[in-house]
């Protein structure tokens, strides 16, 4: 048998659609958990809007010319992010998806990437292990928390939706808190009109690209993260991704209501620094 590799087009997208919903679903169903994808048609939702978004690059293998898996490369920031990566259950454990990760590693480190991020289902060892083996290591146990934003208000938090001019500042914040900004991916979401910022005595202290699987969020402090939660009009994408060494953002969405859906992790392979301030990663870091 035959393993081509090969960038991913439009006309992909049922195809690989059609693989992550049942290659995720395989996994959690094997371990109780909810689908990563609640239907195959927002799967392909999915990979539709992966396919057709120039700041990500794609990588579909082909076996005996039909398609078997696919893994893409968010290329929208300094730091490239992996994911969704999915192989065919019936040729899972092959080296398909060594293959399929290879093939976005080599892709980052040609295109100058400072470092590469993933986000995995912490109950997966198959995956676990083949990133570790690849070189990533584990930086953060997150929580997937899911349910409705608390209805509170901060006093002297007040949240916005985002503007260009914002643009500016927000990256500058997620330089000082992350070491590196995140203006492809805000950029995204200025766009879609999903960005929101926080501002605290007369400056913004906080940003969110969404409170979803797929958005990220950083704050100076616990309190600007608070206040972008609980102004969020819903969670979307099936919960967002809470560091859950943050013991006191973590109880106070446990206290709020929030419900736990699975433990992640986070891994990096290249530049990494220790978030200095609050942040909720997206699942493509
Ligand atoms: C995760 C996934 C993409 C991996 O693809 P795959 O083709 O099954 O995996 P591969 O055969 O290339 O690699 C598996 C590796 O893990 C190793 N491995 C698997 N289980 C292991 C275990 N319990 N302990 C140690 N090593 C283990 C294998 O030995 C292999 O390592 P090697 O490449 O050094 O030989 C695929 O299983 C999949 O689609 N899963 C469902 C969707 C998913 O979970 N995506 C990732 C979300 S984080």
């Amino acid at each position: 048998m035959k393993l081509k590799l090969r960038p991913g087009t439009r006309e992909d997208a049922a195809a690989c659609g059609v693989i992550d919903f049942e290659a995720f679903k395989s996994i959690s169903s094997q371990h109780n958990f909810p689908w990563d994808f609640p239907s195959v048609e927002a799967a392909i939702a999915t990979t539709t809007a992966l396919l057709s978004n120039p700041g990500f690059y794609s990588v579909v293998a082909e076996l005996d010319g039909k398609i078997v898996g696919s893994n893409f490369l968010d290329e929208r920031n300094p730091i490239s992010g992996v994911g969704p990566i999915s192989v065919d259950p019936s040729v899972q454990n092959q080296t398909i998806g060594r293959q399929l990760m290879l093939a976005v590693m080599e892709r980052s480190a040609r295109r100058g990437f400072a470092g590469i991020r993933l986000v995995q289902s912490g109950y997966h060892n198959r995956s676990l292990c083949l990133y570790t083996k690849l070189g990533f290591d584990t930086r953060e146990p997150l929580s997937k928390m899911r349910g409705t934003p608390p209805s509170l208000k901060f006093a002297g938090y007040e949240v916005r939706p985002a503007t260009e001019a914002d643009l500016g500042p927000c990256n500058e914040l997620c330089r000082r808190i992350h070491g590196h900004d995140r203006g492809g991916e805000l950029g995204d979401a200025l766009k879609q009109a999903r960005a929101r910022v926080v501002e605290h005595l007369g400056r913004i202290t906080g940003y969110a690209t969404g409170i979803a699987f797929f958005a990220h969020a950083i704050g100076e402090t616990k309190n600007d993260i608070k206040a972008l939660i609980a102004a969020a009009p819903e969670i979307g994408g099936g919960g967002f991704l809470l560091p859950t060494r943050n013991s006191e953002l973590f109880r106070w969405c446990l206290q709020n209501g929030l419900r736990l859906d699975q433990q992640m992790t986070l891994m990096t392979i290249g530049l990494y620094n220790e978030p200095a301030g609050a942040y909720l990663p997206s699942v493509l870091y």
